[in-house]
């Protein structure tokens, strides 16, 4: 069985090797430590493999401790956070100084070749190859694991369902969140949709079968597609390891979004 699953996933290593996969990760999927852990690991497996990824983080919930701690109220239109000045200052710091540092602080415990002399006290330098450094905002930090190296970026201000205009270069995208994928049946979790295209998710949007959180996140799947990445998968971010079960086996794990 296992062995199975090793030799299905060759032709997917082979297909994605080189490839940009953009991995968007936040919410539900973020709040336990054992599943960030568990997230990190398979980016660097992925990585390993000569993948490149690009992870994309939100921190919603410790952005908005931070500011109630500091007695600003967070503030939501629609979903969207409303980042004035002095929120804009709590997010960089939750996100710059907090969360991004622990998420590369996670992929550089993994298990790894020995470490790189010097300059470092604790793991190893995050830096990605010269071919990634490609145009990142002032203050992301851009980080990677050595080979195959990680990009990591974070999400600033906005709590929706965008990850910017750099996915029109990747191959994949993949959202986390917190049910199984595209549900036909919202309240239904064994009604999950395994593959749609772009005409069907506006046919279910339209329909009212996609609602809520699940509608930004839609839209940025079929942004990202116009705007060229291959396919845009929505996985559960709660199942340990839909990462590597949507990107390396023919099931995949979630639904997928083709053009
Ligand atoms: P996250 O916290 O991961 O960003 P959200 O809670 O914003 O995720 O969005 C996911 C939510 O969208 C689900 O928990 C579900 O309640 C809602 N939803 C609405 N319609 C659907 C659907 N057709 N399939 C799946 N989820 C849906
Ligand atoms: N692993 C393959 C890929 O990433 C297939 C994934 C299929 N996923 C799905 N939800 N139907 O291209």
């Amino acid at each position: 069985m296992r062995v199975n699953i090793y030799s299905e996933s060759l032709p997917f290593i082979q297909k994605f090797r080189g490839k940009t996969i953009v991995v968007k990760y936040g919410g539900a999927a973020m709040k336990s430590e054992s599943l960030q852990s568990s997230v990190i690991t398979d980016l660097v497996l992925l990585s390993c493999v000569g993948l490149r990824i690009v992870l994309v983080h939100g921190g919603g919930p410790e952005i908005n401790h931070w500011l109630t701690r500091l007695g600003i109220q967070p503030n939501f239109l629609n979903g969207l956070r409303v980042t004035d000045a002095s929120t804009m200052e709590v997010v960089s710091m939750v996100l710059v100084g907090k969360l991004n540092k622990h998420l590369v602080s996670l992929s550089s415990t993994r298990p790894a070749p020995p470490p790189v002399r010097g300059r470092h006290r604790r793991g190893r330098p995050f830096r990605s190859p010269p071919s990634h450094r490609e145009q990142p905002h002032p203050g992301d930090c851009v980080g990677g694991g050595g080979r195959g190296g990680a990009v990591v970026q974070h999400q600033r201000g906005h709590g929706g369902g965008g990850v910017g205009g750099g996915t029109g270069r990747g191959e994949k995208l993949i959202l986390l969140t917190d049910v199984a994928g595209i549900l036909e049946d919202k309240d239904d979790p064994g009604s999950l949709v395994k593959e749609i295209d772009i005409k069907g998710v506006k046919r279910m949007i339209e329909g009212g079968k996609i609602g809520g959180g699940m509608i930004p996140k839609v839209n940025c799947c079929v942004r990202s597609i116009a705007q060229g990445v291959r396919t845009a998968s929505i996985i559960d971010g709660r199942v340990p390891h839909s990462l590597l079960l949507e990107i390396l086996t023919d099931q995949g794990a979630g639904t997928m979004i083709i053009g």
